[in-house]
């Protein structure tokens, strides 16, 4: 039976730990001769039925660099963007490909394709989680705290999306102690934070900024509106005001606190330039995070 990575609760602990000590390594052997090429002579798809730029570059760079081939496919211009049913395009990149990464909406698009595929289904982002982002998520952090992610606390500011829902489902199997401020109508899934506490997470809800902030060692925030959310724009900028992350919120936090965002962002909106520009974010390695972390996913999963 293949494993799959829908969201980060489909690892251990210690199997988290294993992935970001590997992830850590790979990048340390990253452009040497002894850089591993565990997948060579396979094949990886990378499926998008929504944009990307640092999910394409990065999972197509990181499995060429395992010493496979990445297959990207724009689902627009696919059968499967046509209509051809998930169950049906399962059975047939089983067939081609060794491994798959999925972008799409509805996470049970996923779940469907991960059900019929014999080979392991990656989720490269749906409307409930982006557990990838989070592997560099947590990468950046022990890059700067050192490796005991458990000491970490967490404050997520802005809308109760796919990302705090991979926040929110990373804390359980973490251990770091994670707290949300969202909007009222804008908060996480109640089932995602069910599911987590149920699992262990220590997480709270907030309803202002500053009480997320205070004691901080991570701050953190996403888009107002996701992809698939471009209409709402207009009403979620009234709705988010007050919760943008500045150098106010910034010195609210712990004085060593550093910035996290997955990206694109909006300067502005939900961060100020002078916070995702300034001395505490470490959005770039958290990019760069992305290759050296899928790396060692894939590797894992498929190898
Ligand atoms: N953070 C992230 O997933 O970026 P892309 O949408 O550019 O892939
Ligand atoms: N919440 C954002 C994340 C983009 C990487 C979205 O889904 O559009």
């Amino acid at each position: 039976m293949a494993r799959h990575f829908l969201t980060v609760s489909d690892l251990s602990r210690d199997e988290l730990v294993a992935v970001l000590d590997r992830a850590a390594e790979l990048r340390e052997l990253r452009g040497t001769p002894a850089h591993p090429q565990p997948l060579q002579g396979k094949s990886v798809a990378v499926v998008f039925e929504k944009a990307s730029t640092r999910t394409r570059l990065s999972f197509e760079v990181g499995i060429h660099e395992l010493g496979a081939q990445p297959v990207t496919l724009i689902s627009k211009d696919t059968q499967l963007g046509r209509g051809e049913p998930i169950e049906d395009t399962a059975h047939m990149l089983s067939r081609y490909v060794h491994g798959v990464v999925y972008r799409t909406f509805g996470h049970d698009r996923l779940e469907t394709l991960a059900r019929h595929a014999t080979i392991p289904v990656v989720n490269g982002l749906s409307d409930k989680f982006h557990p990838v982002q989070l592997l560099a998520d947590l990468m950046t952090i022990r890059q700067h705290f050192g490796p005991s992610l458990e000491d970490a606390r967490v404050a997520w500011i802005g809308d109760g999306n796919n990302m705090a829902h991979s926040w929110i489902a990373s804390a359980a199997v973490a251990g770091f102690e994670l707290v949300l401020a969202c909007p009222s109508g804008y908060q996480p899934d109640e089932e995602v934070l069910c599911g987590a506490r149920e699992r262990g997470a220590r997480v709270r809800l907030v309803e202002r900024p500053e009480e997320a902030l205070d004691g901080a060692t991570v701050v953190t925030t996403d888009v107002w509106a996701s992809m698939g959310q471009e209409r709402e724009t207009a009403e979620r900028q009234r709705a988010f005001a007050g919760f943008i992350v500045d150098d106010a919120a910034m010195e609210r936090a712990d004085s060593e606190a550093i910035f996290l965002h997955c990206l694109p962002a909006h300067r502005g909106e939900e961060v100020s330039a002078s916070v995702i520009d300034g001395p505490r974010s470490r959005v770039w390695d958290e990019a760069e995070n992305r290759l050296h972390t899928q790396k060692a996913l894939l590797e894992w999963l498929i190898a």
